[in-house]
């Protein structure tokens, strides 16, 4: 499957309403191109079949770090983050983020090539989105499942507090929709936005807290 950065920029802006900015990585960057802070983390990573795909992370980092005139190196960056995220999933590192400070909490998640377990749903779902989930027909129910997969996971990242939060506290005002509003816990004064892309092989989320 392609990727093509231009474009998902183009479908986001739209779908969220806010200029964003993609960064895709294919390529891991050369390990003597890394910071003194990664390279910390890369001698803790020597062995870790996670190496490749950290690497892959790190190179899309830098190419959106470049691109949002950030001074800092991707080795200073800490997460949550309020205005950039990064995911991986097969071939593909995603890194994105917003130019404006319009965002108090910024996340992206993509999954590609996998399905959640049946029966999972109870454990990122809330009671509404299960009742949800289950009037679904079920031969659609593992596709939608991977989107809300991602919805949530995009969510959580994009809390600057997110420590001890799990994802079923993230409720969706419309499961269904493909880009739309989200709480945390019920609370109206913490506002969440998303939009989500079907790919052929997967979902890319991008959500934010305002
Ligand atoms: C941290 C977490 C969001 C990572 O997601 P993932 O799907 O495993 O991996 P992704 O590739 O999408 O994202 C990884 C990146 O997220 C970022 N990240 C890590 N912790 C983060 C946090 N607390 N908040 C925001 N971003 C975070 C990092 O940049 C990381 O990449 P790196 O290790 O190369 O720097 C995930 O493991 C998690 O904790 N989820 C929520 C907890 C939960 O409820 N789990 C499941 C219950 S069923």
């Amino acid at each position: 499957m392609f990727l093509d950065a231009q474009s998902l920029e183009e479908e986001f802006g739209a779908k969220l309403g806010l200029p964003v900015l993609i960064s895709l990585a294919r390529e891991p960057v050369a390990p003597e191109a890394l910071d003194p802070q990664e390279r910390e983390a890369y001698a803790r990573l020597q062995g870790n079949p996670r190496l490749e795909c950290w690497l892959r992370g790190r190179m899309a980092l830098r190419n959106l770090l470049s691109r949002l005139d950030e001074s800092n190196g991707p080795g200073t960056l800490c997460f949550p983050h309020k205005v950039i995220s990064l995911s991986h999933s097969g071939p593909y590192a995603v890194a994105a983020g917003v130019k404006s400070r319009a965002t108090s909490g910024f996340g992206v998640d993509l999954e590609l090539s996998r399905m959640p377990k049946p029966g999972s749903e109870r454990f990122f779902l809330n009671a509404q989105e299960q009742v949800w989930i289950h009037t679904a027909p079920p031969i659609s129910r593992p596709r939608e499942l991977l989107r809300l997969w991602t919805v949530k996971e995009a969510l959580f990242k994009a809390n600057p507090h997110n420590r001890d939060s799990l994802l079923g506290h993230y409720g969706l005002i419309d499961p269904e929709a493909l880009a739309g509003q989200a709480r945390w816990r019920g609370d109206e004064s913490i506002r969440y936005r998303y939009g989500t892309l079907a790919l052929d092989d997967g979902f890319l989320t991008i959500a934010f807290r305002t």
